[in-house]
This record gives structure tokens, sequence and C-alpha cells, in this order.
């Protein structure tokens, strides 16, 4: 029976090893958490990076590990530090994230970067094909992993391959610039089926593929010499029925079973009548904007000074790829910029922002979206922003507000929300004067149709469309393609 091999860098699961035991705990990003949505549901393989280095694995809990991780529906792709350096932190993180996001001042083009990505993604793609048979169906997922669908394809030209970007794909004019753009390309266009979040990023790959690599593009397929590589967007749910359950589970909750964050929470609304929480969740990642938006926030109380002492902006922001300088300098800015801020504003009876720097527990993401009346996220630039839809997947009786950046992948499907520029100062501080002051009766007639649309474009029928148009290419006769 064939199955299907899904493919990333990082697994559903991250090891870690603490007195002499491993643990796993729960992978953060909107791939991982989107996807273990559908793995838990199906008969797939896992493949991916565990985490941890094999310097840090002792020889003997290798047995352990692959078992604990086969027990998942996983297998394990061994990395050396000296791999993860060049990989991971390095082109990974250092070239294509702030490439693709727009960051030009932060990319660099090194050629030991660019020669470990080569070498890992070689290392994956044997991994594939250990595992995998020709009528299987391998879904390789995102920017860490973009040469692997034509390392796979050489060796098994019969194998079905499927390639999801989580990430935005930059115009042509920021593509360009990149020393292996020819090669980033050509992997890609191994596999059969290559998906993006919106069409904005379809468009921008076309053109790339029509501009560099010269190839014929007819709407969205891609000429080959044997075969046509057909591109298309697929906007990524979420478990809508996990968040909106745990939702409701929450709303019933009796006093004394709630959790000390959310009693916590309780206390300070109860003290303040009428006061608003803004939330604020990302991974800490210089894309999501989260520096501007605390100075936004300062900008808004010098603007509305009337909502001073009642408001607050909870940020939650998770630790990220913290060897990476220029997320280890956004950390030092958050940090000043919180402790300026709350020193300057802070009263006897108020604090207002509160900061997280930590991965909190899903039970703690439900009472932040539950609780929380305006939820804040404007990223400079988003591929998706999965966090705007869980908000709203969780507010049961419809209420609440979600301010949106225009620059998430997410505002496209999402128009209802109130969306800003991140970098507008005003607008944003006028919106969240709008949000702080709508009707229940608009943030209802807001909400609703958002909350339907993510019920039926739910993560299990983003899967599916793809898995389906994946199928559907396969099964084409290419006898008129090659003559
Ligand atoms: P990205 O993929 O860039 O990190 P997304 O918003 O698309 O951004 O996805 C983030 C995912 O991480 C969401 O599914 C969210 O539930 C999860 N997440 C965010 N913050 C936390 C946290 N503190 N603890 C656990 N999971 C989190
Ligand atoms: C984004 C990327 C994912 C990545 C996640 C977390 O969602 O698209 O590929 O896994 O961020 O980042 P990390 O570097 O910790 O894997």
């Amino acid at each position: 029976m064939s199955k299907t091999i899904i493919v990333s860098n990082r697994l559903p699961v991250q090891l870690q090893i603490s007195e002499g035991k491993i643990t796993a705990i729960p992978s953060v990003g909107g791939l991982a958490t989107g996807m273990k949505s559908v793995h838990s549901g199906g008969e797939s393989l896992w493949i991916g990076w565990s985490g941890l280095t094999q310097e840090e694995i002792p020889e003997d809990l290798v047995g352990d590990i692959d078992e604990a991780l086969a027990g998942q529906g996983c297998s394990k792709v061994a990395l050396s530090q000296e791999e993860v350096d060049g990989f991971y932190f390095g082109f990974s993180n250092r070239t294509i994230w702030p490439l693709f996001h727009y960051f030009m001042e932060y990319t660099e083009f090194e050629w030991d970067f660019w020669e470990a990505y080569e070498a890992v993604n070689r290392k994956f793609a044997d991994a594939i094909l250990e595992q995998t048979s020709e009528d299987d169906v391998v879904w390789v997922h995102d920017y860490q992993l973009m040469l692997v669908p034509e390392m796979l394809r050489a060796e098994r030209p019969g194998l079905s391959i499927g390639f999801f970007l989580h990430i935005p794909f930059p115009s042509y004019e920021i593509f360009r610039t990149m020393p292996w753009r020819r090669e980033v390309l050509a992997g890609l266009l191994g596999s059969d089926l290559i998906g993006f979040h919106t069409y904005d990023y379809e468009r921008h790959f076309l053109s790339s593929v029509r501009r560099i690599l010269g190839h014929e593009v007819s709407f969205n397929e891609i000429h080959l010499d044997d075969r046509v590589a057909k591109v298309d967007s697929f906007p990524m749910g979420i478990d809508y029925k996990k968040f909106h359950e745990a939702a409701i589970r929450h709303r019933e909750m009796k006093p004394g079973e709630e959790s000390d964050l959310q009693q916590r929470l309780n206390s300070h609304k109860a003290s303040t009548p009428n006061a608003k929480f803004f939330l604020s969740i990302d991974r800490l990642d210089y894309s999501k904007g989260i520096a501007k938006r605390i100075k936004a926030f300062e900008y808004f109380l010098q603007k509305y000074p009337e909502y001073k002492e009642k408001v607050r902006l909870i940020i939650l922001a998770v630790p990220s790829r913290s060897l990476v300088p220029q997320y280890q300098l956004l950390k030092k800015e958050i940090d000043e910029l919180v402790g300026r801020i709350n020193g300057e504003i802070s009263t006897v009876s108020w604090t207002p922002i509160w900061y997280f720097y930590r991965s909190l527990p899903f039970d703690n993401l439900i009472d932040l979206y539950t609780t929380c009346d305006i939820a804040w996220l404007t990223p400079i630039r988003d591929g998706m922003n999965l966090v705007a839809k869980e908000y709203i997947a969780t507010r049961t009786d419809q209420t609440g507000v979600l301010l949106l950046s225009e620059m998430a992948g997410s505002a496209n499907e999402m128009h209802e929300s109130l969306l800003i520029n991140p970098n507008n100062f005003e607008q944003i501080a006028d919106s969240l004067h709008q949000a702080i002051t709508m009707p229940v009766s608009e943030q209802i007639a807001r909400n609703a149709p958002m909350q339907k649309r993510l019920e039926r474009y739910n993560v299990e029928k983003w899967a599916r469309d793809f898995m389906d148009s994946l199928k559907a290419q396969q099964n084409r006769d290419y006898s008129q393609v090659a003559s």
C-alpha cells in the first residue's frame, strides 16, 4: 500500500535531554502545529530533524530516541552541530528567511552556508529514498528543504512529489539577488506540485521561473522537458475544531478549575472595570514586527491618553533561533523597550505591558485567546499567520476584535478584521481606538463570517486539496509534452 511521507526540517516534537532522560516537547510554528493535525489522523511517516545534534545524543540513547520517535510516526535525520550551524542557523535563517521576508539588510550570502545547505538537503533526500518506494507520495515542506524535490526526482523519476512553501515567495527583484537562484528554482521544480499560501507568492515564483530559467509558463503550469510542474495557492487553515472546542470547554470551567494564568487575568479584569487587554503572540522574530508594535502602543497612549490605566498589552514572544545574531539583537531591543515604557508610565496599580518570553502550554494559549478583547497581530511580513485564525476560532460568542497586518498572508481571507499597515502608527492608534469602542453587534458581524470560513476551509481540507491536486497531476499523460 502506498504511504504519504511528510518531510520538514522540524518534526512535530522536539527532543531534549535532561538528567540523562529524553523528553519531547511540541514544536512551535505554523508548519508544525498545522501539519500535526494532518499527521495524527492518517497513515503517514514524518521525516525530519529531532532538534538535537549528533554530539548531544549519548550513544546509549540513540535506540531509545528512534523508538520514541517511531511511536509518534516519525523518523529522524541525524545532523551534526556543524551541519546545523551552516544549514539551519546559516543558509536557512541568515540567507533565505530574511531574503524571502524582504529584509535585504539582514541577508548574508555565504558560500559556506550554501554548501552546508546543499549537503543537508542531500542527507534528507537520502533518508527519504531509504524509506520510500516508487508508489509513495512525498510531501516536502518549507524553505529549509528547497533542493530536496530535484534530488528525489533524479533518483526516482516516477515518484509523486509535492512541495509547500510556508513563507512568502518574494518578488523577482528580490529573489534575483541570490547567487544560487537557479539552483533553488531547479530544486523546487523537481516537484509535481508546488504550493503557496497566496496567489501573490505563486505569481512571484512563476515570474522568477520564467525570467531566470526561461521556462515556458502557461497559466499555473511550467513546461519542463519531459513533464509539467504545476503551481497553485492553498491558504493553510487551522484545526478549527480543536481550538473552538477547547474554548467551549474553557468557557464551561468552574471557578477553581482555571489555570493560574487565567486566575491572574480574571483578577486584573475585575480590579479595572472596562479594562481592555490587547494580545500579541508570535515567535520572537523580526518579521513579526514586535518592536514596532510596542512603539505603536506607546504612540497610541500618547495620542489617546484617556486609555492610560485602562488598557494592557500582553506580549507572548516564543524564543526562536536564538543563536542568530539578529534574533539576539531583537530580544535585547524588546527587553529594553518594555523596560523603558513600563518604567516611564506604570502607576502603582497599572503595568501597561506584560511580557512573557517563553513557550506556553496549549491551555494557556486558550486562556489568552479567550480572555483578550483585541488580538493585535501586525507582522511586517508573514507567509500566513495562523495565530490570527486561532484567535477568531476561539471566540465562541463571536466577540473580540482582530487587528491584522495587511502584510500577513491571512489578511486575504480575513478582510472583515481591522486591516492595518504595520508602519502606519497613526492608522494603528486610530484602529485600536476603533477596536476599543466597537459595538458588540459589529464585532459579531465581522467575526461570524470569518469563523464560518475558518471552519469550512480547515487544515484538513487544506491538506486534502493539496493531495488531491498532487494526485491529479501524477495521473496526467505527458506524451504530448515529450513529443
Ligand atoms: P510562524 O509559523 O511564523 O511561527 P504562525 O502564526 O503561522 O507563525 O504560527 C505560530 C504557531 O505557533 C501557532 O499555531 C500557535 O498556536 C503556535 N504558538 C504560538 N505561540 C505559542 C506558545 N507560546 N506556545 C505554544 N505554541 C505557540
Ligand atoms: C515558521 C517556518 C517553519 C519553522 C517555524 C519555527 O513557521 O515556516 O518552517 O519550523 O517557523 O521555526 P524554527 O526555526 O524553530 O523551526
